[in-house]
């Protein structure tokens, strides 16, 4: 038997180096990984702060993944391509070009991963119901990962979340894979062919088993929005920045980390009144002197 495989899952940090708002927190993980020195570190998407408008956000966000001094992979969020084409109104909408970018500059969007006795499949979510070539590519990989896993039990990350509470739910917050796309997993999931879902995009933190699969949202490392619950949708998670860590052996060990240094940035008021203006307001140059100091912390 093989022992378990540390996996530190982090989400959404938002990185940028002319915007640097959170920074703060991200040295702090990176010190705490540093110290705890997981197997791998695997990211849940929205790297950076809004590398669908910004390349350099997303360069920013590869040199800082690359300080973590372990092995890392990623899967791309709204702010790293665009977000799902029928569900972008307010912001940058997926494209071929911007999904070309992260590519180029992050790495593979879909890709499968074996660790121990456990295969990590990666899903770029944002390409649901794109009709890009590579949605269709994407789906084909799948099966392919999941026909040739052997006795591993897998895993799938994405940056969107699945579900809220059953697979055949109608979702009418627009938080969740979208249906079409969840027909295509349900019949993974109704073979038994998938045990775990690791997604990020909610900022929140939740671990909940849903019609025998067990489904596990990080929290963002770098900020919450509404913290009281006053206007967003309520999922039951618990919104706090932090990290998790989550232990693959033949059982899954789920442990939610807060690093008390770290601090809750709530950007409600930001988003708040809805005119999507999300980070817009502050213009890079005023922000240049935080951007060196980022740079000289960078090694
Ligand atoms: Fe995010």
């Amino acid at each position: 038997m093989t022992a378990s495989s540390f996996i530190a899952f982090i989400s959404d940090p938002h990185l940028s180096e002319e915007r640097p708002f959170f920074q703060f927190n991200w040295e702090i993980l990176v010190d705490e990984l540093s110290q705890r020195r997981p197997d791998l570190v695997l990211v849940g998407g929205d790297l950076a702060l809004d590398g669908a408008n910004n390349p350099s956000d997303l360069w920013f966000a590869r040199r800082q993944l690359e300080r973590l001094g372990c092995p890392w992979l990623a899967v791309p969020g709204n702010h790293d391509v665009g977000d799902l084409t029928k569900a972008a109104t307010s912001e940058a909408a997926v494209t071929e070009e911007r999904r070309n970018r992260y590519l180029e500059t992050i790495g593979r969007d879909f890709w499968s991963f074996d660790i121990g006795d456990w295969r990590i499949i990666g899903l770029n979510s944002m390409i649901l119901t794109s009709g890009f070539a590579a949605e269709a590519e994407q789906e084909r990989f799948l099966a392919r990962s999941i026909g040739e896993a052997g006795s591993r039990q897998v895993a799938l990350l994405s940056h969107m979340a699945v579900c809220d509470a059953a697979l055949s739910e109608v979702d009418t917050t627009g938080w969740f894979v979208p249906s079409e796309s969840r027909d295509m997993l349900g019949a993974y999931f109704r073979a038994g062919k998938i045990q775990l879902c690791l997604s990020g995009d909610m900022h929140q933190s939740r671990d909940r088993t849903i019609e025998g699969i067990r489904h596990v949202w990080a929290p963002s490392t770098a900020f919450v929005t509404d913290m009281r619950e006053e206007w967003r949708p309520k999922f039951g998670g618990r919104k706090r920045v932090g990290w998790t860590e989550v232990r693959l052996g033949k059982d899954i060990e789920v442990t939610m980390h807060e690093p008390r240094r770290m601090v809750d940035f709530d950007i409600g008021n930001w988003v708040h009144d809805g005119t999507g203006l999300y980070y817009e307001f502050a213009c890079g140059s005023r922000f240049a002197g935080f951007g060196t100091a980022a740079k000289q912390i960078a090694p």
